[in-house]
Protein backbone atom coordinates (compact mmCIF):
# COMPACT_ATOMS: atom_id res chain seq x y z
CA UNK A 1 0.00 0.00 0.00
CA UNK A 2 1.31 3.44 -0.84
CA UNK A 3 2.64 5.25 2.01
CA UNK A 4 3.20 8.89 0.36
CA UNK A 5 1.67 11.70 2.63
CA UNK A 6 -1.47 13.54 1.55
CA UNK A 7 -2.38 17.28 1.39
CA UNK A 8 -3.31 18.75 4.57
CA UNK A 9 -7.14 20.16 3.91
CA UNK A 10 -6.16 23.13 6.79
CA UNK A 11 -6.42 25.69 4.02
CA UNK A 12 -8.62 24.14 1.66
CA UNK A 13 -11.02 27.23 1.64
CA UNK A 14 -8.26 29.12 0.24
CA UNK A 15 -7.22 26.61 -2.37
CA UNK A 16 -10.78 25.86 -3.66
CA UNK A 17 -11.09 30.50 -3.78
CA UNK A 18 -7.81 30.52 -5.97
CA UNK A 19 -8.97 27.32 -8.26
CA UNK A 20 -12.66 28.84 -8.39
CA UNK A 21 -11.17 31.90 -9.65
CA UNK A 22 -9.08 30.72 -12.21
CA UNK A 23 -12.15 29.41 -13.48
CA UNK A 24 -11.38 25.52 -12.95
CA UNK A 25 -14.66 24.17 -12.88
CA UNK A 26 -16.52 21.66 -14.99
CA UNK A 27 -17.90 24.47 -17.23
CA UNK A 28 -14.63 26.16 -17.41
CA UNK A 29 -12.78 23.38 -18.59
CA UNK A 30 -15.45 22.62 -21.67
CA UNK A 31 -14.89 25.99 -22.38
CA UNK A 32 -10.89 25.66 -22.53
CA UNK A 33 -10.73 22.12 -23.95
CA UNK A 34 -13.31 21.82 -26.17
CA UNK A 35 -16.16 19.05 -26.14
CA UNK A 36 -13.96 16.07 -27.69
CA UNK A 37 -10.71 16.95 -25.77
CA UNK A 38 -13.03 16.90 -22.55
CA UNK A 39 -14.54 14.02 -23.02
CA UNK A 40 -11.41 12.12 -24.06
CA UNK A 41 -9.85 13.18 -20.45
CA UNK A 42 -12.76 11.57 -18.83
CA UNK A 43 -11.86 8.25 -20.78
CA UNK A 44 -8.41 8.83 -19.27
CA UNK A 45 -7.00 10.39 -22.50
CA UNK A 46 -4.81 12.93 -21.96
CA UNK A 47 -3.50 13.80 -25.60
CA UNK A 48 -6.05 16.12 -27.09
CA UNK A 49 -6.03 17.93 -23.61
CA UNK A 50 -1.99 18.92 -23.75
CA UNK A 51 -2.15 19.61 -27.26
CA UNK A 52 -5.35 22.15 -26.36
CA UNK A 53 -3.18 23.86 -23.18
CA UNK A 54 0.30 23.70 -24.70
CA UNK A 55 1.07 27.30 -25.66
CA UNK A 56 -1.08 28.89 -22.94
CA UNK A 57 1.56 30.00 -20.08
CA UNK A 58 -0.82 33.19 -19.47
CA UNK A 59 -3.61 31.42 -18.81
CA UNK A 60 -4.01 30.57 -15.04
CA UNK A 61 -7.02 27.97 -16.20
CA UNK A 62 -4.79 25.99 -18.32
CA UNK A 63 -2.27 26.09 -15.68
CA UNK A 64 -4.53 24.33 -13.28
CA UNK A 65 -5.37 22.18 -15.80
CA UNK A 66 -1.98 20.66 -16.60
CA UNK A 67 -0.63 20.62 -13.32
CA UNK A 68 -4.06 18.84 -11.55
CA UNK A 69 -5.03 16.50 -14.71
CA UNK A 70 -2.43 16.07 -16.67
CA UNK A 71 0.21 15.37 -14.37
CA UNK A 72 2.71 18.18 -16.03
CA UNK A 73 5.30 20.51 -14.61
CA UNK A 74 4.65 23.87 -14.37
CA UNK A 75 7.43 26.28 -13.86
CA UNK A 76 6.71 28.16 -10.58
CA UNK A 77 6.86 31.67 -11.98
CA UNK A 78 3.80 30.25 -14.52
CA UNK A 79 2.17 28.50 -11.32
CA UNK A 80 2.07 31.72 -9.23
CA UNK A 81 -0.41 33.24 -11.13
CA UNK A 82 -2.47 30.59 -10.71
CA UNK A 83 -2.60 29.84 -6.89
CA UNK A 84 -0.85 30.81 -3.54
CA UNK A 85 1.87 28.72 -4.68
CA UNK A 86 3.92 28.38 -0.94
CA UNK A 87 1.17 27.54 0.70
CA UNK A 88 -0.26 24.93 -1.66
CA UNK A 89 3.59 23.51 -1.66
CA UNK A 90 3.58 23.62 2.39
CA UNK A 91 0.09 21.35 2.78
CA UNK A 92 1.26 19.25 0.13
CA UNK A 93 -0.60 19.61 -3.16
CA UNK A 94 2.20 20.44 -4.57
CA UNK A 95 6.08 19.10 -5.00
CA UNK A 96 9.07 21.32 -6.28
CA UNK A 97 10.96 19.90 -8.61
CA UNK A 98 13.84 21.14 -11.06
CA UNK A 99 14.30 20.87 -14.77
CA UNK A 100 17.62 19.68 -16.13
CA UNK A 101 17.76 23.09 -17.22
CA UNK A 102 17.83 24.41 -13.88
CA UNK A 103 14.54 25.63 -14.12
CA UNK A 104 11.87 26.08 -10.87
CA UNK A 105 9.40 23.67 -11.47
CA UNK A 106 6.14 22.55 -8.93
CA UNK A 107 4.25 19.50 -9.54
CA UNK A 108 0.94 18.32 -8.30
CA UNK A 109 1.13 15.11 -5.58
CA UNK A 110 -2.68 14.47 -6.16
CA UNK A 111 -5.18 14.29 -8.86
CA UNK A 112 -7.85 17.32 -8.41
CA UNK A 113 -10.93 16.91 -10.71
CA UNK A 114 -13.84 19.77 -11.01
CA UNK A 115 -16.74 18.25 -11.16
CA UNK A 116 -20.47 19.57 -11.40
CA UNK A 117 -23.11 18.92 -8.77
CA UNK A 118 -26.73 18.19 -9.40
CA UNK A 119 -27.69 22.14 -8.96
CA UNK A 120 -24.52 23.89 -10.59
CA UNK A 121 -22.19 23.41 -7.42
CA UNK A 122 -18.72 23.61 -8.18
CA UNK A 123 -17.11 20.50 -6.50
CA UNK A 124 -13.54 18.66 -6.56
CA UNK A 125 -12.77 15.17 -6.54
CA UNK A 126 -9.45 14.78 -4.96
CA UNK A 127 -7.95 11.00 -6.03
CA UNK A 128 -4.30 9.66 -6.60
CA UNK A 129 -2.64 10.91 -9.48
CA UNK A 130 -3.21 9.22 -13.01
CA UNK A 131 -6.42 7.66 -11.56
CA UNK A 132 -9.74 9.74 -12.49
CA UNK A 133 -11.17 7.00 -14.30
CA UNK A 134 -10.59 3.33 -15.51
CA UNK A 135 -9.53 4.63 -18.78
CA UNK A 136 -8.51 3.06 -21.91
CA UNK A 137 -5.24 2.08 -20.78
CA UNK A 138 -5.90 0.82 -17.35
CA UNK A 139 -5.30 2.37 -14.26
CA UNK A 140 -1.94 3.11 -14.39
CA UNK A 141 -0.89 2.15 -11.34
CA UNK A 142 -0.52 -0.87 -9.56
CA UNK A 143 -0.43 -0.25 -6.08
CA UNK A 144 -2.82 -1.96 -4.20
CA UNK A 145 -4.09 0.82 -1.77
CA UNK A 146 -4.63 3.58 -4.79
CA UNK A 147 -7.63 5.64 -4.89
CA UNK A 148 -9.97 6.49 -8.01
CA UNK A 149 -11.58 9.29 -8.83
CA UNK A 150 -14.98 9.28 -10.18
CA UNK A 151 -15.85 6.59 -13.15
CA UNK A 152 -19.29 5.33 -14.24
CA UNK A 153 -20.30 3.90 -11.70
CA UNK A 154 -19.54 6.37 -9.63
CA UNK A 155 -21.96 8.60 -11.22
CA UNK A 156 -24.33 5.72 -11.69
CA UNK A 157 -24.87 4.88 -8.21
CA UNK A 158 -24.82 9.40 -7.73
CA UNK A 159 -27.53 9.40 -10.05
CA UNK A 160 -29.79 6.41 -8.81
CA UNK A 161 -29.74 7.16 -4.86
CA UNK A 162 -32.73 8.67 -3.61
CA UNK A 163 -32.12 12.30 -3.08
CA UNK A 164 -34.61 12.92 0.06
CA UNK A 165 -33.54 14.85 3.11
CA UNK A 166 -32.12 12.50 5.67
CA UNK A 167 -31.10 12.70 9.03
CA UNK A 168 -27.88 10.36 8.53
CA UNK A 169 -26.21 8.88 5.69
CA UNK A 170 -23.47 5.81 5.51
CA UNK A 171 -21.19 6.08 2.58
CA UNK A 172 -19.30 2.40 2.64
CA UNK A 173 -16.29 2.16 0.57
CA UNK A 174 -15.88 5.76 0.04
CA UNK A 175 -12.86 5.93 -1.70
CA UNK A 176 -12.85 9.49 -3.28
CA UNK A 177 -15.60 10.49 -1.26
CA UNK A 178 -18.00 11.32 -4.37
CA UNK A 179 -20.80 9.94 -2.94
CA UNK A 180 -20.48 10.98 0.95
CA UNK A 181 -19.66 14.72 -1.04
CA UNK A 182 -23.46 14.25 -2.36
CA UNK A 183 -24.91 12.64 0.71
CA UNK A 184 -23.64 15.91 2.64
CA UNK A 185 -25.97 18.26 0.07
CA UNK A 186 -28.97 16.30 1.75
CA UNK A 187 -28.33 14.46 5.12
CA UNK A 188 -27.94 16.05 8.95
CA UNK A 189 -24.77 13.32 9.73
CA UNK A 190 -22.51 11.44 6.90
CA UNK A 191 -20.57 8.72 7.66
CA UNK A 192 -17.71 7.37 5.03
CA UNK A 193 -15.90 4.46 5.82
CA UNK A 194 -13.24 2.27 3.93
CA UNK A 195 -11.07 -0.44 4.39
CA UNK A 196 -8.31 1.75 3.10
CA UNK A 197 -7.23 4.14 5.12
CA UNK A 198 -5.73 6.47 2.25
CA UNK A 199 -9.16 6.98 1.06
CA UNK A 200 -10.30 8.23 4.10
CA UNK A 201 -8.20 10.71 4.00
CA UNK A 202 -8.73 11.28 0.04
CA UNK A 203 -12.54 11.79 1.02
CA UNK A 204 -11.52 14.60 3.73
CA UNK A 205 -9.57 16.12 1.07
CA UNK A 206 -12.89 15.91 -1.50
CA UNK A 207 -15.26 17.44 0.89
CA UNK A 208 -12.58 20.28 1.86
CA UNK A 209 -12.12 21.60 -1.30
CA UNK A 210 -15.51 21.57 -2.44
CA UNK A 211 -16.43 23.72 0.30
CA UNK A 212 -18.72 20.31 2.10
CA UNK A 213 -19.56 19.65 5.41
CA UNK A 214 -16.89 17.16 7.25
CA UNK A 215 -18.07 13.81 7.61
CA UNK A 216 -17.52 11.31 10.38
CA UNK A 217 -14.68 9.16 8.55
CA UNK A 218 -14.12 5.28 10.23
CA UNK A 219 -11.76 2.61 9.01
CA UNK A 220 -13.11 -1.19 8.51
CA UNK A 221 -14.30 -3.27 6.58
CA UNK A 222 -17.96 -3.76 5.57
CA UNK A 223 -20.36 -2.40 8.77
CA UNK A 224 -17.61 -3.31 10.93
CA UNK A 225 -16.73 0.60 11.75
CA UNK A 226 -19.89 1.63 12.33
CA UNK A 227 -20.85 -1.13 15.51
CA UNK A 228 -24.42 -1.25 15.53
CA UNK A 229 -25.62 2.21 14.13
CA UNK A 230 -28.11 2.87 11.97
CA UNK A 231 -29.00 4.95 9.01
CA UNK A 232 -32.01 6.43 7.25
CA UNK A 233 -29.46 6.19 3.40
CA UNK A 234 -26.76 4.16 3.26
CA UNK A 235 -25.20 3.88 -0.09
CA UNK A 236 -21.94 1.89 -1.77
CA UNK A 237 -20.13 1.48 -4.74
CA UNK A 238 -18.51 -1.29 -3.51
CA UNK A 239 -15.54 -3.51 -4.80
CA UNK A 240 -17.80 -6.26 -6.53
CA UNK A 241 -15.67 -7.41 -8.94
CA UNK A 242 -15.60 -11.08 -8.87
CA UNK A 243 -11.84 -11.73 -9.53
CA UNK A 244 -9.37 -14.91 -8.76
CA UNK A 245 -7.65 -12.69 -5.87
CA UNK A 246 -7.54 -9.93 -4.00
CA UNK A 247 -5.20 -7.75 -6.07
CA UNK A 248 -6.91 -3.79 -6.26
CA UNK A 249 -8.64 -2.52 -3.25
CA UNK A 250 -10.97 -0.69 -5.31
CA UNK A 251 -12.45 -3.26 -6.97
CA UNK A 252 -11.40 -6.74 -5.66
CA UNK A 253 -13.40 -7.15 -2.62
CA UNK A 254 -10.94 -10.31 -1.40
CA UNK A 255 -14.32 -12.38 -0.47
CA UNK A 256 -15.21 -14.95 -2.56
CA UNK A 257 -17.19 -15.21 -5.68
CA UNK A 258 -19.88 -12.46 -5.48
CA UNK A 259 -19.74 -12.77 -1.29
CA UNK A 260 -19.18 -9.30 -0.66
CA UNK A 261 -22.31 -8.23 -2.20
CA UNK A 262 -24.07 -10.60 -1.00
CA UNK A 263 -22.64 -9.88 2.83
CA UNK A 264 -23.45 -6.24 2.19
CA UNK A 265 -26.90 -7.05 1.11
CA UNK A 266 -27.54 -9.02 3.52
CA UNK A 267 -26.28 -6.96 6.39
CA UNK A 268 -27.71 -3.72 5.13
CA UNK A 269 -31.29 -4.53 6.46
CA UNK A 270 -30.45 -4.16 10.32
CA UNK A 271 -28.41 -1.10 9.81
CA UNK A 272 -31.59 0.78 8.28
CA UNK A 273 -34.35 2.99 10.40
CA UNK A 274 -37.37 2.17 9.63
CA UNK A 275 -38.42 3.72 6.42
CA UNK A 276 -34.41 4.19 5.10
CA UNK A 277 -32.87 3.01 1.72
CA UNK A 278 -29.87 1.09 1.09
CA UNK A 279 -28.53 1.33 -2.81
CA UNK A 280 -25.48 -0.63 -3.80
CA UNK A 281 -24.20 -1.16 -6.93
CA UNK A 282 -23.00 -4.80 -7.93
CA UNK A 283 -21.68 -8.09 -9.62
CA UNK A 284 -23.60 -11.66 -9.43
CA UNK A 285 -22.71 -14.49 -10.59
CA UNK A 286 -25.15 -16.48 -12.89
CA UNK A 287 -24.37 -19.86 -11.94
CA UNK A 288 -25.18 -23.41 -14.09
CA UNK A 289 -28.45 -24.46 -12.94
CA UNK A 290 -29.73 -21.65 -11.31
CA UNK A 291 -31.85 -19.18 -11.90
CA UNK A 292 -29.83 -15.67 -11.14
CA UNK A 293 -33.17 -14.10 -9.77
CA UNK A 294 -33.40 -16.51 -7.52
CA UNK A 295 -29.85 -15.80 -6.16
CA UNK A 296 -30.51 -12.24 -5.63
CA UNK A 297 -34.22 -12.59 -4.17
CA UNK A 298 -31.58 -14.92 -1.74
CA UNK A 299 -30.10 -11.96 -0.75
CA UNK A 300 -32.97 -9.64 0.13
CA UNK A 301 -32.86 -9.30 4.13
CA UNK A 302 -35.91 -10.08 6.13
CA UNK A 303 -37.75 -6.22 6.32
CA UNK A 304 -36.90 -4.85 3.75
CA UNK A 305 -38.53 -4.26 -0.23
CA UNK A 306 -36.09 -4.78 -2.60
CA UNK A 307 -35.83 -3.36 -6.51
CA UNK A 308 -32.86 -5.56 -8.33
CA UNK A 309 -32.14 -4.37 -11.64
CA UNK A 310 -30.25 -5.76 -14.19
CA UNK A 311 -28.10 -3.88 -16.46
CA UNK A 312 -25.72 -5.88 -18.08
CA UNK A 313 -24.49 -9.70 -18.14
CA UNK A 314 -20.80 -10.98 -19.84
CA UNK A 315 -19.91 -14.07 -20.10
CA UNK A 316 -16.88 -14.56 -18.35
CA UNK A 317 -14.48 -14.23 -20.74
CA UNK A 318 -15.85 -10.80 -21.72
CA UNK A 319 -16.22 -10.01 -18.00
CA UNK A 320 -12.27 -11.54 -17.71
CA UNK A 321 -10.75 -9.21 -20.41
CA UNK A 322 -12.85 -6.17 -19.18
CA UNK A 323 -11.04 -6.24 -15.40
CA UNK A 324 -7.62 -7.57 -17.04
CA UNK A 325 -7.65 -4.41 -19.33
CA UNK A 326 -8.78 -2.13 -16.53
CA UNK A 327 -5.53 -3.49 -14.32
CA UNK A 328 -3.70 -2.61 -17.48
CA UNK A 329 -2.70 -6.57 -18.02
CA UNK A 330 -2.92 -6.45 -21.58
CA UNK A 331 0.34 -4.04 -21.47
CA UNK A 332 2.32 -6.64 -19.77
CA UNK A 333 4.12 -9.65 -20.98
CA UNK A 334 2.41 -12.01 -23.33
CA UNK A 335 2.61 -14.51 -21.28
CA UNK A 336 1.88 -13.29 -18.34
CA UNK A 337 -1.18 -11.84 -19.51
CA UNK A 338 -2.40 -15.07 -20.72
CA UNK A 339 -1.44 -17.34 -16.96
CA UNK A 340 -3.56 -14.17 -15.50
CA UNK A 341 -6.71 -14.71 -17.98
CA UNK A 342 -6.18 -18.53 -17.08
CA UNK A 343 -6.52 -17.84 -13.45
CA UNK A 344 -9.74 -15.65 -14.24
CA UNK A 345 -11.58 -18.62 -15.87
CA UNK A 346 -10.18 -21.23 -13.44
CA UNK A 347 -11.82 -19.33 -10.69
CA UNK A 348 -15.12 -19.12 -13.18
CA UNK A 349 -15.52 -23.25 -13.72
CA UNK A 350 -14.49 -23.66 -10.41
CA UNK A 351 -17.46 -21.54 -9.26
CA UNK A 352 -19.90 -23.09 -11.95
CA UNK A 353 -20.25 -19.26 -13.23
CA UNK A 354 -20.65 -19.35 -17.08
CA UNK A 355 -21.70 -15.32 -16.92
CA UNK A 356 -21.70 -12.39 -14.47
CA UNK A 357 -24.32 -9.71 -13.89
CA UNK A 358 -24.33 -6.16 -13.07
CA UNK A 359 -26.41 -3.96 -11.70
CA UNK A 360 -28.17 -1.84 -8.97
CA UNK A 361 -29.88 -3.33 -5.72
CA UNK A 362 -32.07 -0.83 -3.31
CA UNK A 363 -33.31 -1.82 -0.05
CA UNK A 364 -36.04 -0.12 1.25
CA UNK A 365 -36.99 -0.85 5.57
CA UNK A 366 -40.77 -1.32 5.45
CA UNK A 367 -40.89 -4.31 7.81
CA UNK A 368 -44.05 -5.22 5.98
CA UNK A 369 -45.19 -8.66 6.29
CA UNK A 370 -45.43 -9.66 2.42
CA UNK A 371 -42.47 -7.87 0.78
CA UNK A 372 -42.32 -6.40 -2.38
CA UNK A 373 -39.22 -7.78 -4.14
CA UNK A 374 -38.49 -6.78 -7.71
CA UNK A 375 -35.91 -8.47 -9.12
CA UNK A 376 -35.49 -7.85 -12.97
CA UNK A 377 -33.05 -7.47 -16.50
CA UNK A 378 -33.66 -3.70 -17.77
CA UNK A 379 -30.40 -3.53 -20.00
CA UNK A 380 -31.91 -0.37 -22.28
CA UNK A 381 -30.69 3.32 -21.82
CA UNK A 382 -32.59 5.51 -18.76
CA UNK A 383 -32.84 8.98 -18.10
CA UNK A 384 -30.27 9.54 -15.37
CA UNK A 385 -31.09 11.05 -12.13
CA UNK A 386 -33.61 8.35 -11.27
CA UNK A 387 -33.89 9.11 -7.78
CA UNK A 388 -37.38 10.31 -7.62
CA UNK A 389 -37.51 7.08 -9.92
CA UNK A 390 -36.53 4.94 -7.53
CA UNK A 391 -38.71 6.84 -4.93
CA UNK A 392 -41.75 6.33 -7.08
CA UNK A 393 -41.42 2.63 -7.77
CA UNK A 394 -41.47 1.72 -3.78
CA UNK A 395 -44.27 4.63 -3.19
CA UNK A 396 -46.29 2.54 -6.25
CA UNK A 397 -45.46 -1.11 -4.31
CA UNK A 398 -47.03 0.20 -1.07
CA UNK A 399 -50.34 1.02 -2.93
CA UNK A 400 -50.60 -2.71 -4.40
CA UNK A 401 -49.60 -3.93 -1.35
CA UNK A 402 -52.34 -1.88 -0.02
CA UNK A 403 -55.15 -2.48 -3.13
CA UNK A 404 -56.35 -6.07 -3.79
CA UNK A 405 -58.41 -6.30 -7.07
CA UNK A 406 -61.51 -4.89 -6.16
CA UNK A 407 -59.77 -2.03 -4.43
CA UNK A 408 -57.81 -1.42 -7.80
CA UNK A 409 -61.18 -1.55 -10.10
CA UNK A 410 -62.58 1.45 -7.18
CA UNK A 411 -59.53 3.54 -8.11
CA UNK A 412 -58.13 6.12 -10.41
CA UNK A 413 -55.41 6.06 -12.37
CA UNK A 414 -53.99 9.04 -14.71
CA UNK A 415 -51.90 8.07 -17.35
CA UNK A 416 -47.96 8.80 -16.46
CA UNK A 417 -46.33 11.56 -18.35
CA UNK A 418 -44.77 11.72 -22.21
CA UNK A 419 -46.13 7.84 -22.41
CA UNK A 420 -46.84 7.20 -26.28
CA UNK A 421 -48.52 4.55 -27.91
CA UNK A 422 -46.74 2.47 -30.53
CA UNK A 423 -48.40 0.23 -32.96
CA UNK A 424 -46.68 -2.57 -35.03
CA UNK A 425 -47.24 -4.56 -37.50
CA UNK A 426 -46.74 -5.38 -41.05
CA UNK A 427 -46.67 -1.70 -43.43
CA UNK A 428 -50.39 -1.29 -44.59
CA UNK A 429 -51.67 -3.57 -42.31
CA UNK A 430 -55.10 -2.69 -41.25
CA UNK A 431 -54.86 -4.12 -36.97
CA UNK A 432 -51.76 -3.62 -35.78
CA UNK A 433 -49.82 -6.91 -34.89
CA UNK A 434 -49.46 -5.67 -31.05
CA UNK A 435 -49.57 -2.07 -29.48
CA UNK A 436 -46.27 -0.85 -27.19
CA UNK A 437 -46.81 1.60 -24.47
CA UNK A 438 -43.24 3.28 -23.91
CA UNK A 439 -42.25 6.00 -21.71
CA UNK A 440 -39.86 8.35 -22.59
CA UNK A 441 -38.81 9.61 -19.22
CA UNK A 442 -37.06 7.51 -16.21
CA UNK A 443 -36.35 4.20 -16.72
CA UNK A 444 -37.64 4.58 -20.49
CA UNK A 445 -39.82 1.29 -20.35
CA UNK A 446 -42.07 -0.29 -22.84
CA UNK A 447 -44.45 -2.45 -22.73
CA UNK A 448 -46.51 -4.83 -24.79
CA UNK A 449 -50.31 -4.19 -24.33
CA UNK A 450 -53.47 -5.70 -26.10
CA UNK A 451 -56.15 -3.60 -27.07
CA UNK A 452 -58.52 -3.04 -23.73
CA UNK A 453 -54.76 -2.29 -22.07
CA UNK A 454 -54.73 0.31 -24.84
CA UNK A 455 -57.78 1.82 -24.23
CA UNK A 456 -58.19 1.58 -21.09
CA UNK A 457 -54.54 3.67 -20.88
CA UNK A 458 -55.67 6.07 -23.23
CA UNK A 459 -58.91 6.48 -21.22
CA UNK A 460 -56.73 7.34 -17.89
CA UNK A 461 -57.50 10.96 -16.55
CA UNK A 462 -58.61 10.44 -13.22
CA UNK A 463 -61.80 11.29 -14.49
CA UNK A 464 -63.13 7.85 -13.91
CA UNK A 465 -62.49 4.96 -11.49
CA UNK A 466 -60.86 1.90 -12.86
CA UNK A 467 -64.35 -0.22 -12.87
CA UNK A 468 -66.09 2.29 -14.67
CA UNK A 469 -63.32 2.48 -17.84
CA UNK A 470 -63.88 -1.20 -17.98
CA UNK A 471 -67.52 -0.90 -18.16
CA UNK A 472 -67.29 1.10 -20.77
CA UNK A 473 -65.01 -0.57 -23.07
CA UNK A 474 -66.82 -3.58 -22.21
CA UNK A 475 -70.17 -1.84 -24.07
CA UNK A 476 -67.84 -0.70 -26.99
CA UNK A 477 -66.29 -4.04 -27.43
CA UNK A 478 -69.76 -6.01 -26.62
CA UNK A 479 -67.93 -7.79 -24.20
CA UNK A 480 -69.49 -9.18 -20.92
CA UNK A 481 -68.44 -6.32 -18.14
CA UNK A 482 -68.48 -8.70 -15.31
CA UNK A 483 -65.75 -11.10 -17.72
CA UNK A 484 -63.79 -7.74 -18.16
CA UNK A 485 -63.76 -6.73 -14.69
CA UNK A 486 -62.23 -10.31 -13.58
CA UNK A 487 -59.49 -10.65 -16.12
CA UNK A 488 -57.97 -7.07 -16.30
CA UNK A 489 -56.82 -6.45 -12.63
CA UNK A 490 -53.93 -8.18 -13.08
CA UNK A 491 -53.00 -5.82 -16.16
CA UNK A 492 -53.50 -2.39 -14.25
CA UNK A 493 -51.50 -3.80 -11.40
CA UNK A 494 -48.50 -4.58 -13.95
CA UNK A 495 -49.03 -0.90 -15.65
CA UNK A 496 -49.29 0.20 -12.50
CA UNK A 497 -46.07 -1.03 -11.08
CA UNK A 498 -44.18 -0.23 -13.66
CA UNK A 499 -45.33 3.39 -13.87
CA UNK A 500 -47.05 3.96 -16.94
CA UNK A 501 -50.83 4.39 -14.45
CA UNK A 502 -50.00 6.51 -11.45
CA UNK A 503 -53.03 6.31 -8.59
CA UNK A 504 -54.56 9.62 -8.24
CA UNK A 505 -57.42 10.89 -6.10
CA UNK A 506 -61.00 10.28 -6.84
CA UNK A 507 -62.93 13.72 -8.18
CA UNK A 508 -63.56 15.94 -5.70
CA UNK A 509 -61.36 14.14 -2.92
C1 LIG B 1 -15.23 0.96 -6.43
S1 LIG B 1 -14.54 1.91 -5.16
C2 LIG B 1 -15.83 3.10 -4.90
C3 LIG B 1 -15.35 4.45 -4.50
C4 LIG B 1 -16.40 5.54 -4.41
N1 LIG B 1 -17.37 5.27 -3.36
C5 LIG B 1 -17.11 5.76 -5.74
O1 LIG B 1 -18.33 5.61 -5.79
O2 LIG B 1 -16.43 6.09 -6.71
C6 LIG B 1 -14.70 0.80 -3.78
C7 LIG B 1 -14.14 1.31 -2.48
O3 LIG B 1 -14.40 0.33 -1.45
C8 LIG B 1 -13.25 0.18 -0.65
N2 LIG B 1 -13.25 -1.18 -0.05
C9 LIG B 1 -12.68 -2.31 -0.53
N3 LIG B 1 -12.97 -3.35 0.28
C10 LIG B 1 -13.73 -2.86 1.29
C11 LIG B 1 -14.32 -3.43 2.45
N4 LIG B 1 -14.20 -4.74 2.71
N5 LIG B 1 -15.00 -2.62 3.30
C12 LIG B 1 -15.13 -1.30 3.04
N6 LIG B 1 -14.60 -0.70 1.94
C13 LIG B 1 -13.91 -1.47 1.10
C14 LIG B 1 -12.09 0.43 -1.57
O4 LIG B 1 -10.95 0.82 -0.83
C15 LIG B 1 -12.66 1.54 -2.47
O5 LIG B 1 -12.37 2.80 -1.94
Amino acid sequence: MSTTSLPSPDRAAELRTALLSAGFTADGLLDLLGAPAYAALARSETVPALRATRDTADSPLATLVRLFLLQQPVSSVRAEAALPVEAALADGWLRREQTTEGEDTVRATVDVRPYGGPDGEDWFIVSDLGCAVGGAGGIGSREEGVVLGVGGASTTLAGITVRIPVGSALDLGTGSGIQALHAAQHATRVTATDVNPRALDFTRLTLALSGAPEAELLAGSLFEPVGDATYDLIVSNPPFVISPGARLTYRDGGMGGDDLCRTLVREAGARLNPGGYAQFLGNWQHVEGEDWRDRLRSWVPRGCDAWIVQRDVQDVTQYAELWLRDAGDHRTDPAEYARRYEDWLDEFEARKTKAVGFGWITLRRTDAAEPSIVVEEWPHSVEQPLGETVLAHFARQDFLREHDDAALLAGYFALAEEVVQEQVGAPGAEDPEHVVLRQNRGMRRATKVDTVGAGFAGVCDGSLSAGRILDAIAQLMQEDPVVLRDRTPEAIRMLVEQGFLEPVAAPGR
